[in-house]
């Protein structure tokens, strides 16, 4: 079989582009870990507001962790508890978010955490806050005539 020169240099470079962006993908996922956050642990989706840590929604310190931080989140329809919270900057954070009913999103303006909350599953992202300033989180699925409205502020303070 015939093949044009320009075609086989285009079909090389096609094989190598994809073996090398599958190299990174493993790399990237098996070596450096970077992986989808866990939704490992549950919860019963009914009974969230009763059992820790949701129960106390809010900034917790916590000691012999990785985190210095626990911001625990309860998304429902159309709010986030807590609504506005502070945290101290630089402080390294354990985001341990779920919903209570519909799945609702959690991604925060200006940085890389951006999480799908689902009904029965616990959404936790480790982040370090370098920059004062207000940061908004928003729910970027769609859960209902007051989706727009669904927003929280996270306060990095000095
Ligand atoms: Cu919650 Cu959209």
């Amino acid at each position: 079989m015939h093949m044009h020169k320009y075609e086989k240099i285009w079909l090389i470079f096609g094989t190598a582009a994809l073996l090398f962006f599958l190299t990174v993908l493993g790399v990237s996922a098996f070596y450096m870990g970077n992986q989808p956050p866990s939704c490992l642990a549950t919860v019963d989706p009914a009974k969230v507001t009763e059992e820790k840590p949701f129960s106390e929604p809010g900034l917790h310190k916590v000691e012999g962790e990785e985190w210095d931080y626990e911001l625990v989140f309860v998304a429902s329809a159309f709010v986030y508890n807590p609504g506005h919270i502070e945290v101290p900057k630089g402080a390294k954070v354990k985001i341990i978010a779920t919903t209570t009913d519909v799945i609702h999103g959690f991604a925060v303006a200006g940085t890389n955490i951006n999480m799908m909350l689902e009904p029965g599953y616990i959404s936790e992202y480790v982040a370090t806050f370098n920059k004062a300033g207000e940061f908004l989180v928003l729910c970027n699925e769609y859960c209902g005539t007051g989706h727009h409205l669904m927003n929280s502020r996270i306060e990095v303070v000095e």
